[in-house]
C-alpha cells in the first residue's frame, strides 16, 4: 500500500513508508486522544460559581506508571525501527554494482565502471544492488532520490556511500538535499531505472572512454607514478600489486586497510601515512589530479588486485545471469 504520491522506486521504499505510516499514526492518535480530553475536561470541571475551589487530587500510582510506559514503549519502537532501516540502508551488499558520483556547483558527475559518464542523469538496471561511491569538488552536496527514499550528503574531502536496489522501470527525480550555492535549486536531474536487457543496450551503446581502470593506467604513467611504484617493489615506493584491501603496516607501528579512501588520501596528501620502511618521498597531487582522476587511479590500482573486487567490473553478476552472447 502505498498512501503517498509518490512511486515506490527502491527495496526501500515499502520500510520507509510503513516506517512513516507507524508515526504519523501514532501522532494522530495522540493528537486526537489529547484534544479530545482537553474540550472533555474544560467542560466536565469547568467553574460553577465565583467561589468555586477546586479540590486538590493525588493521582494513582498506577496509572502514572501506565502512561509513562506506553509512550516510552511507542518510541522505542520507532527507535528499533528506525535505527534498522538506517543500518540496512548504510551497508551495500557486497555484489553491488558500484557507480562513482562527483557532486560541485552545480551538476551531478557520475561514472561508471565499464567507463560511460553521465551529466544530472544515472541510468541503473532494475533488480540489482548499486552502491553509490561519492564525493564532491566544493562544497556539501546531498543526493537524494525521492522515488528511492534515499538521502546521503556528499562531502568534499572523503567518500561517502550509499545504496539501494531499484524495483520498478522509470523515470525519477534527482535533487540536490543540501543548500550549496547559487544554482542549488537547479541541481537536479534523472535517474533512469531500466530494464536489465535495456540497460546493457544503454551501456553497450557510446563506449566511447575506456574503462575507469584503463584510463587509471594511462594516468599512472602520465604522472610518471610508475617511476616509483614499480610492480616488482624494486623501486622507491612500495608496489602497489595486491594492495587494495590488504592491511598496511606503517612507519608509525599502525596498520590501516588500504581501502578507497586510504588511497584518495595517499594520493592527495602522501606524507599522512608512510609506509614501513619506505621514505617520504612522494610529492603530494593535491591540485594535479581531479577527484574524477583519483577515481580512476583508485580503480587502475584495485585492478592490480585481481579477485578482489569482481562484482564491481561485472556489470551483471546477479543470479538470474543470460548466457553470455560470443559476438
Ligand atoms: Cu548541490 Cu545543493
Amino acid at each position: 500500500m502505498n498512501l503517498l504520491s509518490l512511486p515506490q522506486g527502491s527495496n526501500f521504499a515499502p520500510s520507509v513508508d510503513h516506517l512513516l505510516y507507524y508515526l504519523t499514526a501514532v501522532s494522530v492518535f495522540f493528537i486526537l486522544l489529547i484534544f479530545a480530553a482537553i474540550f472533555y475536561f474544560s467542560i466536565r470541571y469547568r467553574r460553577q460559581s465565583e467561589h468555586d475551589l477546586p479540590e486538590p487530587v493525588h493521582a494513582g500510582l498506577a496509572i502514572e506508571i501506565v502512561w509513562s510506559v506506553i509512550p516510552f514503549i511507542l518510541t522505542l519502537v520507532m527507535f528499533g525501527w528506525g535505527a534498522s532501516i538506517f543500518f540496512a540502508e548504510s551497508r551495500p551488499p557486497e555484489n553491488a554494482m558500484q557507480v562513482y558520483v562527483v557532486a560541485k556547483q552545480w551538476m551531478w558527475k557520475v561514472q561508471h565502471m565499464e567507463g560511460q559518464r553521465e551529466i544530472n542523469e544515472l541510468h541503473i538496471p532494475v533488480g540489482r544492488p548499486v552502491k553509490l561511491v561519492m564525493t564532491s569538488e566544493d562544497v556539501i552536496h546531498s543526493f537524494f532520490v525521492p522515488a528511492f527514499r534515499t538521502k546521503q550528503d556528499v562531502v568534499p574531502g572523503r567518500y561517502s556511500t550509499t545504496w539501494f536496489t531499484p524495483t520498478k522501470p522509470g523515470k525519477y527525480h534527482l535533487f540536490c538535499a543540501e543548500y550549496c550555492g547559487t544554482k542549488h535549486s537547479g541541481m537536479t536531474g534523472w535517474v533512469y531505472a531500466m530494464e536489465p536487457q535495456d540497460y546493457q543496450a544503454w551501456l553497450s551503446g557510446g563506449r566511447a572512454f575506456g574503462s575507469l581502470a584503463e584510463n587509471g593506467e594511462k594516468l599512472f604513467q602520465d604522472l610518471a607514478c610508475d617511476n616509483c611504484h614499480k610492480a616488482d617493489g624494486s623501486g622507491r615506493c612500495p608496489s602497489l600489486v595486491g594492495l587494495y584491501r590488504r592491511a598496511v603496516l606503517l612507519a608509525d607501528g599502525r596498520s590501516v586497510t588500504a581501502d578507497e579512501a586510504y588511497l584518495r588520501e595517499s594520493i592527495l596528501q602522501p606524507n599522512a601515512k608512510i609506509v614501513a620502511g619506505y621514505q617520504p618521498l612522494m610529492p603530494t597531487f593535491q591540485g594535479l589530479v581531479t577527484e574524477e582522476g583519483v577515481l580512476e587511479l583508485i580503480e587502475y590500482i584495485k585492478s592490480l588486485s585481481p579477485g578482489t573486487a569482481p562484482a564491481e567490473i561485472n556489470t551483471n553478476p546477479g543470479a538470474p545471469t543470460p548466457a553470455p552472447t560470443k559476438p
